[in-house]
């Protein structure tokens, strides 16, 4: 298939780029370079061994630009990674937020019908579930409370999409809801490579470990968890991208609406996260415990036997090799691209 990937030139969008063209796809990456570098399109071409992956620097808010891009072009599907996603940064800046990851999403979307294109992949967030009623989350678990504007967007897009489809069937909308992605492609040449201070954790165990941040604080030890610090799913980001390409089966079968979590089903808490990069790494993490953080929830974990059913997907990934390539990437690039 070709595939219109928004904001490809991202973390997540550059590693799904090459799993799917060892699968035989191609794609057209849409990106306005915001929080990316073009830099990680060129490496991941060279892993792929093609001369380029070929992009358009856009708004997707621009909707002559998309026109122009779809005047051109066919695509079988679009995989929708555009949008802002710092947590903090949506609470200071709402509007930004709101206004970037909805209107986007509604020009892309419109233009994708006017040329006929109604098959969308969507990067949604476990932050849907809000503080979860049930774990391990199952899809039918209830969304949730969310408690920033980032994560607002992710369920307010979920509902037009599932709303656009059920007004026309023809769409093909498939909702991947991420766990807590980490790693990077095991050659070391392409990552995560966050702006300024890391919001998340293995970034900043990251810079840690390389020398940028003195010691890491862990936001919490008194959460009703086995040591007291707060569990999540983290995925292998390899994983989370061969979870696109599987998730191309859904529109191939012509699945109408379809909603997956897309974890491994196992839960680490911080101080596990630690001591397995100091284990695998042999590198030292100081840390010192912290208040925890506003907005942070206990546990959060899924079930992902939905997908393993319906696409036949499941992470291959353990949380050793998350550590060893999210490593691999920070030693090998201490300054990011
Ligand atoms: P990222 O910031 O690395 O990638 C997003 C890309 O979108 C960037 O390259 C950015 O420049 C681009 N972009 C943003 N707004 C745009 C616009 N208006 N027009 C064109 N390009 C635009 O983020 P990521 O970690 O790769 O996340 C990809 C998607 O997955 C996002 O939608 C994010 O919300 C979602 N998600 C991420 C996580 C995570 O923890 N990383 C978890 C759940 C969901
Ligand atoms: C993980 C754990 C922290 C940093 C966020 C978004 C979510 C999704 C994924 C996009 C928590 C602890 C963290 C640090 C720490 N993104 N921590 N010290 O909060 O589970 O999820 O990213 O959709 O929407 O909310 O991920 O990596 O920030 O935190 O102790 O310096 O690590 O308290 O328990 P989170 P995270």
């Amino acid at each position: 298939m070709h595939i219109l990937v928004t904001g490809g030139a991202g973390f997540i969008g550059s590693h799904t780029l090459i799993e799917l063209y060892k699968a035989g796809h191609t794609a057209l990456v849409v990106d306005n370079l915001y929080n990316s570098n073009p830099e990680a399109l060129r490496r991941v071409a060279q892993i792929i061994g093609v001369d380029e992956i070929p992009f358009v620097q856009t708004d997707i808010r621009d909707r002559e630009g998309l026109e122009r891009i779809f005047a051109t072009n066919h695509f079988d599907a679009c995989i929708h990674f555009a949008g802002l996603k710092a947590v903090g940064e949506s609470v200071a800046k709402p509007l930004e937020y709101y206004e970037n990851n909805m209107n986007g999403t509604f020009v892309l979307l419109d233009v994708m019908r006017k040329h006929g294109c109604k098959n969308i992949i969507f990067s949604s967030s476990a932050t849907v579930y809000g503080d979860p009623a049930i774990i391990p989350i199952t899809e039918e678990c209830p969304k949730g409370h969310c408690t920033n504007p980032y994560g607002q967007t992710k369920s307010m897009l979920e509902q037009v999409m599932m709303d656009l489809q059920k007004a026309d069937p023809e769409w093909n909308v498939v909702l991947l809801r991420y766990f807590n992605p980490i790693g990077a492609h095991p050659s070391g040449r392409i990552g995560e490579n966050p702006n300024g201070i890391p919001n998340n954790l293995m970034p900043y165990i990251t810079q840690v470990a390389v020398g940028k941040r003195e010691q890491l604080g862990v936001f919490g030890n008194d959460y009703p968890t086995h040591d007291g610090t707060g569990v999540r799913d983290y995925i292998h980001v390899v994983d989370l991208a061969t979870a696109h390409v599987a998730a191309l089966q859904a529109i191939t079968r012509k699945a109408g609406l379809a909603i997956y979590n897309i974890g491994t089903g196992h839960g680490y808490s911080v101080l596990d996260v630690v001591n397995a990069f100091i284990r695998v790494n042999g590198v030292d993490i100081p840390y010192q415990i912290k208040p925890r953080r506003a907005g942070d929830i206990a546990t959060c974990y899924c079930d992902p036997a939905k997908a393993e059913r319906e696409l036949g997907w499941k992470a291959q990934f353990g949380l050793d090799e998350m550590c060893r390539d999210s490593w691999n990437w920070q030693k090998n690039n201490p300054n990011g691209y």
